[in-house]
């Protein structure tokens, strides 16, 4: 029997291609409501579904539904109640490794952004008030010889840690914050020697940049909150690439009018697409839309990666990328 898919927003080649390959394949011209996408999934027209970010998969999205499959076109699998998907037996797959590079170019971009007032100076000079250079002018922070914090040591926190290590920076990490655990030189693998771990309030202390890679979780959710500001440097930049919750955004507009901390660099938010009151008119801060793995070629192969994922699971066989093996027999 042919299978049948459905794709809650249009992803790019050769992803729809495989799919319509492979079965009956349906794109939604907009993302559905949570009632909407409840509905779909409890119909039994679909095998399996494509699911973006935006798409909450909650336990009741789920109490009815009856594909096998839930295919995460992101490598962040919060939107989706992983629990209550293995409770009914139904597969989840992400997309992995392939955008780690593309997010952390995004995150490095934001760190440099903010160091060196890129807004502003770029706005200075098309606002027609720039009237030349001079000793005091537009002065921001040095990158090179300064420490840069990493919360999280995964795949994409090892990638912005080759950045840093280019640039010549001194980079600590924490490997699963706010939790402490030892990571052995092997897993450390290239960066053995090179980086060093450090308890994640010497992290929050003394850092002069923080990036966090963490996944979001009810341990990591306000990660820096108050008085993580309160506790930083007044000279830090905070750079958030993983998901907006890491961060109590209010706590961040405060710290940002304050002074508490000297800048922010952002490519999500806490109820994305919503900013907090304040954030587009704090000083000192970079904004981007979540365009972390906004490539071309990384969007094309985590399309790939989703499709192949959604046409495993349609056929009651284990994803490459599983986020709950144990569905398929571990
Ligand atoms: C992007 O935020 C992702 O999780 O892939």
């Amino acid at each position: 029997m042919t299978s049948r898919f459905l794709v809650t927003a249009e992803i790019p080649e050769p992803g729809l291609s495989i799919l319509r390959e492979a079965g009956e394949t349906t794109v939604l011209p907009e993302l559905p409501s949570p009632e909407r996408l409840t509905e779909l999934l409890a119909s039994g027209d679909y095998d399996a579904v494509i699911t973006q970010m935006a798409d909450k998969v909650t336990p009741d999205t789920l109490k009815d539904a009856q594909v096998k499959g839930i295919s995460n076109y992101a490598v962040g699998f919060n939107n989706i109640d992983v629990e209550a998907a293995t409770a009914r037996g139904i597969g989840v797959s992400n997309t992995p490794g392939v955008l780690s590079d593309a997010t952390a170019d995004i995150a490095f971009l934001l760190l440099l952004s903010v160091a060196r007032r890129l807004r502003e100076a770029d706005e200075l000079v098309r606002s027609g008030q720039f009237k030349g250079t001079g000793p005091m002018f537009m002065l921001g922070h040095d990158v090179t010889g300064q420490t840069l914090g990493l919360a999280g040591f995964g795949r994409i926190a090892r990638a912005m840690a080759r950045r840093a290590l280019g640039f010549g920076m001194k980079v600590v990490f924490s490997p699963r914050p706010p939790l402490e655990r030892e990571v052995s030189d092997e897993e450390l693998g290239e960066f053995a020697g090179r980086v060093e771990q450090k308890p994640w309030d010497e992290i929050v202390e003394t850092a002069d940049y923080i990036s966090l890679h963490v996944p979001l979780t009810d341990d990591t959710k306000h990660l820096i909150d108050a008085d993580a500001l309160s506790r930083m440097k007044k000279t830090a930049i905070l750079v958030n690439t993983a998901r907006g919750p890491v961060v109590d955004e209010a706590a961040l507009v405060e710290a940002l009018n304050t002074g508490e901390i000297a800048g922010a660099g952002l490519d999500v938010y806490e109820a994305e697409p919503a900013l907090a009151d304040g954030l587009a008119e704090a000083p000192n801060t970079v904004l981007l839309p979540h365009i972390g793995s906004a490539t071309e070629q990384t969007r094309s192969t985590m399309a790939e990666m989703v499709a192949r994922d959604a046409i495993a699971m349609a056929r009651g066989e284990k994803p490459e990328n599983p986020v709950n093996p144990e569905v398929f027999g571990g």
